[in-house]
């Protein structure tokens, strides 16, 4: 049976089990999946893979205060962990000796707001780090004292947070936590909305409109195929995002270099990311998509 914990002491000890026993037949002993719960199928991707790799998988669920800004959506963050579990335990995902870490606030910062945090640096400055000041740090603070606490030697993040993945890769590196990190594909729906737990807060015609992210990406990798430059290819995801059936207001859409998310310079060549973030009613959407730009 799955193990839902919700104190570093019970983690530790259900953790120390899992050490016990002998190794199993995967790559690595432990993986760990990190959610704020509100799961949904791009969650159970990351599970799904994380099965594949590991023995045994933690998943955690905490809603962590520290990325949230103050005006932002904290309070009504969709929680629902009976539903999360009985996500985790149906499809035979998460198995005997598998953790659910479900921890409260006070359990992660008994102390109140930790006062040392990660900061991401210029990753965390740029784009999401613009629009969102702080969120990439409190991201970074939570997942490596999740790290820790978990002590995994794969931990499983989606692409859809790719400012996010890209972030926690270079902690990583910098410095040198001891594990893999392996980004998942985005999942979409049938009809291309990217998978995400905000979807739950937009009305039917929102989430008709939620449909010119990705159709933008679309004409963005058409305009990248045919060899237009970055701005006309840029052009083109903007005109879909503000067109008749778009977004009600566009943060940003850039082109960037996937690993340090610095905007590719004109008449760039090779792999780049689009990556978009909108507001459609009251919800921020975020999207993104590889190109090779010719
Ligand atoms: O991607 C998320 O759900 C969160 O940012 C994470 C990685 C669980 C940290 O709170």
């Amino acid at each position: 049976m799955t193990r839902l914990v919700a104190d570093t002491a019970a983690l530790a000890a259900a953790l120390g089990a899992q050490d016990e026993e002998p190794v199993g037949g995967h790559q690595h002993r432990r993986a760990v999946v990190m959610t704020m719960g509100a799961l949904h199928a791009g969650h159970l991707a990351l599970v799904r893979r994380a099965r594949e790799l590991a023995d045994h998988v933690v998943v955690t669920i905490f809603v962590n205060p520290l990325q949230f800004g103050p005006a932002e959506d904290l309070d009504r963050y969709p929680r629902d962990l009976e539903g999360d579990l009985a996500l985790l335990s149906g499809d035979g995902l998460l198995g005997d000796g598998d953790v659910v870490f479900a921890p409260t606030p006070a359990v992660m910062y008994p102390e109140g707001d930790p006062v040392v945090r990660v900061t991401a640096g210029r990753i965390g400055e740029v784009l999401e780090g613009g629009f969102r000041p702080g969120h990439l740090d409190g991201v970074l603070t939570v997942v490596l004292k999740l790290m820790h606490l978990t002590r995994p030697g794969v931990a499983l993040f989606g692409q859809k947070d790719a400012q996010q993945l890209a972030a926690v890769r270079r902690m990583v590196r910098d410095l040198d936590v001891p594990l893999t990190v392996v980004g998942v594909p985005i999942v979409r729906d049938s009809d291309g909305l990217a998978l995400s737990s905000r979807n739950a807060y937009l009305t039917a015609d929102e989430r008709r409109r939620a449909l010119c992210l990705s159709r933008s990406l679309a004409a963005a990798r058409s305009a990248a195929d045919e060899g237009g430059a970055s701005d006309q290819i840029l052009a083109a995801a903007v005109a879909v995002l503000t067109g008749a059936e778009g977004v009600d207001s566009l943060d940003y859409a850039a082109l960037v270099d996937p690993s340090s998310f610095e905007e590719v310079a004109p008449g760039a060549t090779g792999p780049a990311l689009l990556v978009l973030a909108a507001r459609v009613g009251a919800t921020r959407l975020i999207d993104n998509g590889e190109l090779t730009l010719r």
